[in-house]
């Protein structure tokens, strides 16, 4: 049979959208577990542990009561006030539930965002390092990203005199992360508010992706509408709740905003995952948040293995990261090439990690992403394989 020929090439734009290099080593990472080794994954951006059980008990009784059918484009309206007493539960904020738009993950709510606030030729500014697919978000709309350099010393966070000295004519907004990937910042209350003040200024829109909340191991975080209510909260029930799987996520938005995003939502995904919403209305119930307390303690019982023990083998991690489930380690005293070191590690010593590329162009060929997705045995085990490695 002769080769099909296709007569156009696909849209340039795919060319700009960088491929995410974490699948590239869990794709290998895969394989060599197929050929029988044993490999330490500390690569994978998502808890290990499973969906709470009371969470897949509602999906069962849903799916038996036959709920299959497309929802409110907005997302069920029981789960949209379920996620507003959420707000007034953990933070003692006000929100309607109309304020409340469920989403496809955190990924849908990201690209209505885009969508909804950004022109052809405007630009949004946000952290480098920080998590890869926003840019392509806003590419996607035309519109570009600016990337900020944040670095240890303010602890991986955007600044007010950084937003002054990168925002450009043509900026529309600045887009956070707290706790951030790929280092674990959190932004005080305190923080908010400053960068508030001087996205206010510009006239700009706050985004404020919290997707990692609920995964904190020191003081209470603040969500940024306790100091900002007009900022554009996204979140998520992928991490905290052990839901990456069932594709399910929120925004909180000024209600002045819903109309437009329920006319974008409705034309791009019709509804959100009907079986995950009814799955997800057991997720603020007790039952499930007593799991998803004592995996939070889980974590942080393994970062507090993980942190010392990645210092005392040269890693440099100068602040301790108070939430997510990420190390973000300075390897310059190993390798100038974290992609290759990755690669290496991987095939010699059966350790799977991130390199920093993937999270952005700022002195990320020396650093590295431990995610501490794995029991403390299995980072036990890792750390030893990563000493021999680098004895060697
Ligand atoms: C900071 C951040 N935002 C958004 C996402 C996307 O998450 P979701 O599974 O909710 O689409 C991720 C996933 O890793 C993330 O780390």
């Amino acid at each position: 049979m002769t080769k099909r020929q296709l007569t156009r090439p696909w849209a340039e734009r795919v060319d700009r959208v960088s491929p995410f290099r974490v699948m590239e080593i869990l794709t290998k990472a895969k394989q060599l577990e197929q050929n029988g080794r044993d490999i330490i994954h500390m690569e994978v951006g998502e808890p290990d542990f499973p969906t709470p059980a009371p969470i897949v008990a509602a999906a069962k009784q849903a799916l038996s009561e036959g709920k299959t059918h497309y929802t409110p484009a907005l997302g069920l309206p029981e789960l949209r006030e379920k996620i507003a007493e959420h707000y007034f539960l953990t933070y003692s904020v006000s929100v309607s539930p109309k304020q409340v738009v469920v989403t496809a993950g955190a990924s849908g709510a990201l690209l209505l965002t885009a969508a909804l606030l950004v022109n052809p030729g405007e630009s949004v500014l946000m952290a480098d390092p920080g998590y890869p697919c926003n840019r392509h978000f806003l590419q996607l709309v035309g519109g570009e990203a600016v990337m900020v350099p944040v670095d240890a010393s303010n602890d991986y966070a955007v600044t007010p005199s950084l937003i002054e000295q990168y925002w450009q004519a043509k900026s529309c907004g600045v887009l956070l992360a707290s706790p951030a990937n790929p280092t674990g910042g959190i932004l005080s209350l305190q923080h908010l508010s400053e960068l508030e003040a001087v996205i206010r200024k510009h006239n700009g829109w706050m985004i404020v992706d919290e997707i990692y909340h609920g995964l904190t191991y020191g003081e209470r975080i603040h969500t940024a509408l306790e100091s900002c209510p007009d900022a554009i909260v996204i979140n998520s029930f992928s991490k905290y709740f052990g839901m990456t799987g069932w594709r399910l996520g929120w925004m909180i938005t000024p209600q002045e905003l819903v109309p437009s995003l329920e006319k974008l939502a409705q034309n791009y995904f019709i509804s959100p995952p009907t079986v995950s919403q009814y799955a997800a209305l057991a997720a603020f119930d007790a039952p499930a948040k007593q799991e998803m307390e004592s995996r939070r303690l889980a974590f942080k019982k393994r970062r507090d293995f993980l942190l010392p023990a990645l210092r005392e083998l040269g890693f440099g991690i100068p602040n301790c990261p108070e939430g997510a489930f990420y190390l973000y380690a300075d390897a310059q005293g190993f390798t100038s090439d974290a992609y290759a070191f990755c690669h290496q590690l991987l095939d010699s010593a059966g350790v799977a990690v991130t390199p920093g590329i993937d999270f952005g162009a700022n002195n990320t060929q020396q650093t590295i992403r431990f995610a501490y997705t794995t029991s403390v045995e299995r980072l036990q085990e890792g750390v030893e394989r990563i000493a021999g490695f680098l004895r060697q």
